[in-house]
């Protein structure tokens, strides 16, 4: 994943890919789409305009829980301000990630490429997450990221009006 575009802002924020996501683009292109993940920040930059210069973007993506949970930590300790996470998979099925949400303090907005909602298997209507995040975003492709970043920072704009 290139680094972003967006090297000065005052508002850090994960764009955080759980397990099968680095392959997006090639991954059952009929769910997920012919784009990859290095789209996402000429996505964000078209979708924000000159708000894009506000936040500054960072990516990570890992095929495992462990990897994940020690990227949510890390992100606590370096101030990051909001998290846009497709924990994939792990959404369905992992407490450890909730649990890791529940505590770390940062906002996370749940994102979805495909709408898990209109998909086949009823265990992608169920979400570990749900309970912990501030909002989610599912079924708008690749932009569901760039959904995610900008409510993120809408939602960080909002409280440091408070
Ligand atoms: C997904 C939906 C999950 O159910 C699935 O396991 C994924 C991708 C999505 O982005 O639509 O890997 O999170």
């Amino acid at each position: 994943m290139p680094k972003s575009s967006h090297s000065v802002g005052p508002y850090p924020i994960l764009v955080l890919n759980g397990p099968n996501l680095a392959h997006t683009g090639l991954r059952q292109p009929e769910i997920y789409g012919s784009r990859g993940l290095e789209n996402i920040p000429a996505l964000v930059d078209q979708l924000m305009g000159e708000r894009a210069k506000e936040i500054e973007l960072s990516f990570y993506t890992d095929n495992s829980e462990g990897a994940l949970i020690d990227r949510l930590e890390q992100a606590c300790a370096m101030g990051a301000r909001g998290v846009a996470f497709n924990a994939g998979a792990y959404t369905h099925t992992s407490l450890a990630l909730a649990d890791c949400i529940a505590w770390i303090g940062i906002p996370v907005v749940e994102v979805h490429i495909s709408n898990v909602f209109a998909r086949e298997e009823p265990i992608r209507r169920q979400s570990f997450m749900g309970a912990h995040v501030i909002g989610m975003i599912a079924g708008f492709g690749l932009w569901s990221y760039a959904l995610a970043v900008q409510a993120l920072h809408a939602h960080i704009a909002n409280q440091e009006k408070k």
